[in-house]
């Protein structure tokens, strides 16, 4: 048994020898030290020995045990440390890896911001579905199927086959203002922020994705003057003192009368540039009074309550504060820019 362990022994430095990599490693464990190897079978032999021999075999045994472990985990360590695996090789005097920290999108930010505004005056957040039906997004905002007003929104409509109701992609916050109407009665004081999706050819200043927030109030006696003074209430906290603004006639079907909001261009100072079409000014929504027939789909009396609304573009709104040239900046997540904000 001796001259077996002996033999076993020199068997096993010259495998050892050839180990160059982690398949003959893991060969020569599975030969010398796995259950079924070599070591564990002359521990079985070990048995059979007679008492006499059993001190002498028995410590011969042990040290070719300690000797093929002690080999095969410092060729083990080597080969990890070699290839990269053994964190214990780390060298602790190159700098430490950096890693950059995840900051709030300009667009959550500044969403924050507004309804933090409209909060100051008593506005609470309404949240209102992206998925809609033809009926919020269009009938009850006025806006009846053969009307050409649903021309000017491009829709995503939604294979809605089997299904009770045409579904679609918002096109706008304004069926917000139904959903709310529906729900509660005036007084009613809420913005309802969130995403709008049009079918629209992407450019400088257009999206087919975007957000934009709405503004409704409904009590009784609400006038326009209320409503002109709120947004520029909205335009100076935002903006900032200087910035003009204006309203321009315009046309919606759930309002009336019906405004365009513009404020004065950052760039050119109302002087007239590029960027707004040389006018001097760019629009940032539309507003109006809730019109009466509105006010009659939902079941308030026109002749009780009135009341405004206006809806902005988030993305141009943002253009405007801080001078961004191309809408399409928001979403490519380039974080040259997004780390200015
Ligand atoms: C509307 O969507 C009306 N619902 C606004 C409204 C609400 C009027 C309440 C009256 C009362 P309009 O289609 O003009 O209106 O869009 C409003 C704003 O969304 C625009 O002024 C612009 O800032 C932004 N907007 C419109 N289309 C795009 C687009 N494709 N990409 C980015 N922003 C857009």
């Amino acid at each position: 048994m001796l001259d077996k362990i002996e033999l076993i022994k020199s068997e096993a430095s010259s495998e050892f020898a050839l180990i160059k990599d982690e398949k003959s490693l893991e060969d020569f464990r599975l030969k010398f030290l796995s259950r079924n190897g070599i070591l564990n079978s002359l521990f079985e032999e070990f048995k059979e020995v007679s008492k006499e021999s059993k001190g002498k075999v028995g410590k011969t045994l042990n040290e070719l045990k300690i000797y093929l472990h002690k080999i095969y985990d410092e060729r083990k360590e080597s080969l990890e440390s070699s290839s990269g695996k053994n964190t214990d090789s780390a060298d602790i005097s190159l700098p430490g890896l950096k890693y950059n920290k995840g900051t709030k999108h300009l667009i959550n930010t500044a969403l924050d911001e507004i309804l933090n505004i409209f909060g100051r005056i008593g506005f609470s957040i309404y949240e209102s579905d992206e998925i809609e039906d033809e009926y919020h997004n269009f009938d009850a905002l006025n806006t009846p199927d053969y009307h050409p007003s649903r021309d000017m929104q491009d829709t995503f409509y939604i294979d809605s086959k089997g299904k009770d109701k045409q579904y679609l992609l918002r096109t706008h916050t304004s069926p917000g203002q139904i959903r709310v109407m529906e729900n509660n009665t005036p007084p009613i004081r809420v913005i309802v922020p969130g995403k709008v999706y049009r079918n629209e050819a992407i450019s400088a200043r257009s999206l087919a994705f975007f957000h934009q927030f709405e503004v409704l109030y409904v009590d009784k006696n609400v006038t326009f003057r209320e409503l002109k003074g709120t947004l520029n209430y909205f335009a100076k906290e935002f903006f900032g003192e200087q910035l003009k603004t204006r309203l321009r006639p315009s046309f919606f079907p759930f309002t009336e009368p019906s405004a365009e909001f513009d404020v004065e261009c950052f760039l050119c100072k109302s002087k007239g540039c590029r960027v707004c079409k040389y006018t001097g000014w760019l629009e940032i929504g539309g507003a109006g009074m809730v019109d009466p027939n509105v006010f009659k789909i939902i079941g308030y009396d026109p002749e009780i309550y009135s009341g405004y609304a206006f809806g902005m573009g988030l993305e141009r709104t943002l253009m405007i504060k801080y001078g961004i040239p191309d809408i399409r900046l928001f979403f490519e997540n380039d974080v040259r820019f997004l780390k200015q904000f």
